[in-house]
C-alpha cells in the first residue's frame, strides 16, 4: 500500500496495551497506524506485560516505551504529563476488564489510569475478554459510565476465543482499529474544512505574472503573461480560509481581499522571496508565474545607445523556481503549472516528475479561447504517483471557478482523498 505519510504525521496516537490474549494483535496495529503516518507512543501496564514485551513495541513504534508511573528516567523524558498532552487520540487496545473498571472507578495507581485522568484528548477503549467476562454485570456497568463520561467503546467481535469459549469479547483485527483511527482523523479534517474553509489555517505562497529581466535601465526582456490565474487563485485560497502571500511581477491587477502581495521583477528576486516566505513557513506552494527562462548575462549599466545593424545580447539560464523549492528538506505541498502548444498533456506529466511536484495543472495556450490574457481556462490536473489520484479535467470556465476547482483539488490531495472527478 502506498499512502502520502505526511497526511497524519502530526498526528501523535498513545497506544495503550492492557493484559490479555489480544495484545499480540497490538503489535500489528502499530504497525498499521504507523503506515498511516501517524506518531505512535506505547504504554503498557504490568499485566499487558506477561503477553508481548515492550521491546517489540519500542522496536516497532521506533519510540521508548512507557511502562512506570513513578520512573525517574521516564519522568525526566516524558512523563505522564507530557505524555497526556502529547497525545492526540488514546487508544487502549486490548482494554481489560482490571483497566475498563479503574477507569470507571477513577482510580491512579499505575501509569495508565493516571494518564487517562490527565488527558484531553479522546480516548477509545477496545474490550477484549472471556465473553463471560464481558457478559458480566459490573463489566456492562463500567462500560456504560466510560460512555457516560464521553469515551468511545469499540464493541468486541463474536467468535471464537482463546480460552476455548465461543461468543463476544474478541478484538476487532488491527487492520479494522486503525482504519477506524484514520477515518476519525479524516472525519475531523473535513469538519474543520466545512466550517472553516478547504484550505483552514494554510499558509501559502502563489507566485505569479511575467517576470521582467533587465537589458539596460529601461529595456527589459519579458512575455504576455498578466497573472490573472495566479491572483483568481490567490482570492480562492483566502476564501478557502488560507493565509495567502502573493508574489507578484509587474501586473497591473488589484490585490484581492485579504491577500498580501509582495511585488518583485526578476526571476531572481522571485527565488529570493520565496526562499524567504519558505523560511517564513509555508504549507503549500502555487507556481503561477510565467518566469523567463533566461535571463541578460550582463546588464548594461548605461542605456544601450543605437549603433550598428545588429545587437548581440548574450543571455544566461535562470534558475527554476519551483524545482527548486520543491528540493529544499522541509518542502511545502508543490503545485506547478504548464502552458503548452502541443502534447500538452505529455509535457506537464513530465514536468511533474522532473520539478518533483505534488500537482501539476496543465492548458493548451494554443488555443485562442483560453490562456494567458483570456478571462477564461480550461486545465487537466495531474497528481504524483503517490497520491494515486486520477488526472482531473477541469471544463473550460472563468478563471474564478477554475480557481476554485484547483483550490478543491488541492485539499483533496492533501488529505488523500482519492475522488475522481
Ligand atoms: O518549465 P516550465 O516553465 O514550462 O514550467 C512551468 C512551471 O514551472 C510553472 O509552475 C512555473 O511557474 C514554474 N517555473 C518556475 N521557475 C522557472 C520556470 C518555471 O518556477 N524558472
Amino acid at each position: 500500500m502506498s499512502f502520502d505519510l505526511s497526511v497524519f504525521s502530526n498526528k501523535n496516537i498513545i497506544l495503550a496495551v492492557t493484559g490479555g490474549i489480544a495484545a499480540y494483535k497490538s503489535a500489528i496495529l502499530v504497525r498499521r497506524l504507523k503506515d498511516y503516518g501517524f506518531n505512535v507512543r506505547v504504554v503498557m501496564t504490568h499485566g499487558a506485560q506477561a503477553f508481548i514485551t515492550p521491546l517489540t513495541f519500542q522496536a516497532l513504534s521506533g519510540n521508548p516505551v512507557h511502562t512506570e508511573l513513578l520512573d525517574p528516567e521516564a519522568e525526566a523524558g516524558m512523563g505522564h504529563i507530557e505524555l497526556a498532552r502529547w497525545a492526540d487520540l488514546v487508544l487502549v487496545a486490548p482494554a481489560s476488564c482490571d483497566t475498563i473498571a479503574k477507569f470507571a472507578a477513577g482510580l491512579a495507581d499505575d501509569l495508565l489510569s493516571t494518564l487517562y485522568l490527565a488527558t484531553k484528548a479522546p480516548v477509545w477503549v477496545a474490550p477484549a475478554m472471556n465473553q463471560q467476562m464481558w457478559a458480566a454485570k459490573p463489566t456492562q456497568r463500567n462500560l456504560n459510565t466510560l460512555v457516560e463520561d464521553g469515551v468511545h467503546v469499540i464493541m468486541p467481535e463474536a467468535g471464537s476465543q482463546a480460552c476455548g469459549d465461543v461468543g463476544l469479547g474478541r478484538m476487532p483485527e488491527p487492520e479494522d482499529l486503525a482504519e477506524q483511527v484514520k477515518n476519525y482523523f479524516h472525519q475531523a479534517q473535513r469538519a474543520i474544512a466545512e466550517k472553516f474553509g478547504l484550505l483552514a489555517g494554510k499558509r501559502v505562497v502563489i507566485t505569479a505574472g511575467p517576470t521582467r529581466e533587465a537589458i539596460d535601465p529601461v529595456r527589459y526582456i519579458s512575455n504576455h503573461s498578466t497573472g490573472k490565474m495566479g491572483f483568481a487563485i490567490a482570492a480562492a485560497c483566502y476564501s478557502a480560509g488560507a493565509k495567502v502571500t502573493l508574489l507578484a511581477g509587474p501586473v497591473s491587477l488589484d490585490t484581492p481581499n485579504g491577500v498580501r502581495r509582495i511585488n518583485v521583477s526578476s526571476a531572481i528576486k522571485m527565488l529570493d522571496e520565496s526562499m524567504h516566505q519558505l523560511e517564513e513557513g509555508c504549507d503549500v506552494f502555487i507556481a503561477t508565474a510565467a518566469v523567463a527562462d533566461y535571463r541578460v548575462a550582463e546588464v548594461a549599466e548605461h542605456k544601450i545607445k543605437k549603433a550598428g545593424d545588429e545587437l548581440n545580447v548574450s543571455l544566461v539560464k535562470n534558475p527554476d523556481i519551483v524545482a527548486t523549492i520543491a528540493q529544499q528538506s522541509k518542502r511545502p505541498f508543490m503545485v506547478g503549472f504548464a502552458a503548452e502548444t502541443r502534447n500538452v498533456e505529455e509535457y506537464a506529466a513530465g514536468k511533474l516528475v522532473a520539478k518533483k511536484l505534488d500537482m501539476i495543472a496543465c492548458n493548451d495556450v494554443s488555443r485562442a479561447d483560453i490562456g494567458f490574457a483570456s478571462d477564461q481556462n480550461a486545465m487537466t490536473v495531474f497528481f504524483a504517483e503517490q497520491y494515486q489520484m486520477e488526472k482531473r479535467d477541469l471544463e473550460k470556465a472563468s478563471k474564478q471557478e477554475i480557481a476554485q476547482q484547483l483550490v478543491e483539488a488541492i485539499h483533496d490531495a492533501l488529505n488523500h482523498k482519492i475522488e475522481p472527478v
